[in-house]
């Protein structure tokens, strides 16, 4: 059965070229891969005064992280880190029953920059290692998509042969890293 992957949409972005790769990966990783895209657009800035009645747009967003087997981030770079919305999401899921602990979880990433987030992934590694979130995260497998409107076409297909052998081979080493967790 394929694995039921979360996967966190770290631009709230119309059109967003990580949207756009993930939803790519969900069509070609189908046999192994179910993925569902989760956006982050309706979350309210995490606010400790609200906790005791936590946002209806949380409840849902913790429970599709909760629910899944596992975890895809797919993440832009704003001004060398994560975009701020996606850190406030993982704020969020850092509180209220720690629905990532031990979650197998694996990081893509793409900017139109030839850097391809890597600044922002680095970032992204490091907020994860809070006890508090700690999913268990695919080691190495570091996905950098830089140049990103060139690799990816209109049709949402990877036409950079290059970045779709090395996708393939992360999906492979994640799949693999699932089924020794388990
Ligand atoms: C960016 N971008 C960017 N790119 C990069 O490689 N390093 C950076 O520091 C930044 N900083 C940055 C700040 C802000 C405010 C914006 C709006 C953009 C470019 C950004 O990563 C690129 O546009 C991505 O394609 C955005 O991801 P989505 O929305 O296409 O998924």
């Amino acid at each position: 059965m394929a694995i039921k992957v979360a996967a966190i949409i770290g631009s709230v972005r119309e059109g967003s070229m990580n949207l756009r790769l993930v939803e790519f990966m969900k069509e070609r990783y189908a046999d192994r891969l179910d993925i569902e895209a989760v956006t982050i657009n309706n979350i309210p800035l995490f606010n400790p005064d609200i906790e005791e009645n936590v946002p209806q747009e949380v409840v849902d967003f913790r429970n599709k992280v909760k629910g899944a087997d596992a975890v895809l981030f797919a993440v832009p770079e704003y001004n060398y880190s994560i975009p701020g919305s996606l850190k406030n999401a993982i704020d969020w899921l850092s509180r209220g029953g720690f629905v990532l602990r031990e979650k197998p979880a694996f990081i893509v990433g793409s900017s139109m920059g030839v850097l391809g987030s890597v600044r922002a992934q680095i970032h992204l590694r490091e907020v994860l290692s809070n006890p508090s979130l700690s999913p268990m995260l695919l080691p190495g497998n570091e996905v950098y998509i830089g140049s990103v409107h060139e690799k990816l076409n209109e049709n949402n297909e990877i036409i950079d042969s290059g970045t779709l052998g090395f996708l393939d081979q992360v999906v492979d080493n994640f799949v693999t890293f699932y089924n020794k967790m388990a």
